[in-house]
């Protein structure tokens, strides 16, 4: 039996549904050509700011049995850097690009992506909403009012299809609220979801410390601990956005969670903590367990299965 395990959609075509989450691997040009060269179906680069960035005081990222906690604080080499790289990007090769947009305000959101209308180059933002790391400045994404004042100023100056990355939300009243807010935007042809669980605190009880240094050990959690979060918020936007694609992410780190996440509803899946942990050769392995699961099922392709989760 001929598995296929493509994904279209955007216009784009994928040879698979996995990639990287915005931030693991992908901060620099040599990260980015990994990933690229990897089983990776598309590449999304580090979330970016105007200007480059150092981030936070180290340690700002620490993996546990569970998963992983960090607070990086956005170090990342600035808009431009990003720019030239979609630049030189042979879009040809059908691994599509992304670009990850985390301005440190709404002018600076709107100026870079003025920049990239532009220049027609071959790559799709996604615009974060949902950065949990940078001290004093709380999540655009639990604002619904400053998200629709955020998206509609965004809409009006990228005449492009973007997508956003979400942070968790955690009450169907919060799913609603933002579905309707979404829903306004039709070039906002995606989301992303979801971002990691701000503000978690792991704690080493041999040292009697927190394992981060930043915010007194605060950061947002990935991995095993948030996959059911992750399906939760997939399948409950899936449901409310019935015109735009979902993108999983969280706690995917073999194909039985891939697998979830799709039956979920998700079109295609990033790899976080996983990748971070096990390097690139992460998405051949998981590709690799995906296929088999369905073939033991008996699925041909994605569609076969593609947000059919049954409740009881
Ligand atoms: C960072 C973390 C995030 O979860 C995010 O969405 C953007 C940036 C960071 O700490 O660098």
């Amino acid at each position: 039996m001929r598995l296929d395990l493509s994904v279209s959609w955007l216009g784009l075509t994928m040879t698979n549904p996995l990639y990287n989450a915005s931030g693991v691997m992908c901060r620099s040009v040599e990260e980015l050509e990994q990933v690229r060269h990897s089983a990776a179906g598309a590449v999304i680069s580090k979330s970016c700011t105007l200007q480059p960035r150092e981030g936070n005081p180290e340690p700002r990222y620490c993996a546990t049995l569970l998963g992983s906690i960090n607070s990086m604080g956005l170090p990342n080499a600035g808009f431009d850097y990003y720019l030239d790289y979609a630049r030189g990007y042979p879009y040809e090769a059908g691994k599509p690009l992304f670009l990850s947009l985390s301005g440190m305000s709404l002018q600076d959101n709107l100026q870079m992506l003025a920049s990239l209308a532009e220049q027609y180059l071959p790559c799709i933002p996604e615009v974060n909403l949902s950065c949990p790391n940078l001290p004093g400045k709380p999540q655009l994404g639990y604002d619904p009012a400053a998200c629709l004042a955020s998206l509609q100023a965004m809409s009006d100056v990228y005449p492009g299809v973007f997508g956003v990355k979400l942070p968790p939300y955690f009450d169907p009243v919060h799913f609603d609220q933002m579905a309707g807010v979404l829903n306004a935007f039709p070039r906002l042809r995606f989301v992303t979801c979801i971002n990691s669980i701000g503000n978690g605190l792991v704690i080493d009880p041999e040292r009697e410390c927190v394992v981060i240094k930043p915010k007194d050990g605060l950061g947002g959690l990935g991995g095993a601990y948030v996959l059911p979060t992750a399906l939760a918020n997939v399948r409950e936007f899936v449901r409310r956005l019935p015109d735009k694609h979902v993108v999983g992410c969280g706690g995917i780190s073999s194909g039985r969670e891939a697998f979830m996440h799709i039956l979920a509803g998700a079109t295609a899946v990033q790899i976080g903590t996983c990748l971070y942990e096990e390097g690139e050769g992460a998405f051949a392995r998981i590709l690799q367990e995906l296929a088999m699961l369905m073939e033991a099922k008996g699925y041909q392709c994605l569609a076969d299965f593609r947000g059919k989760l049954k409740t009881l």
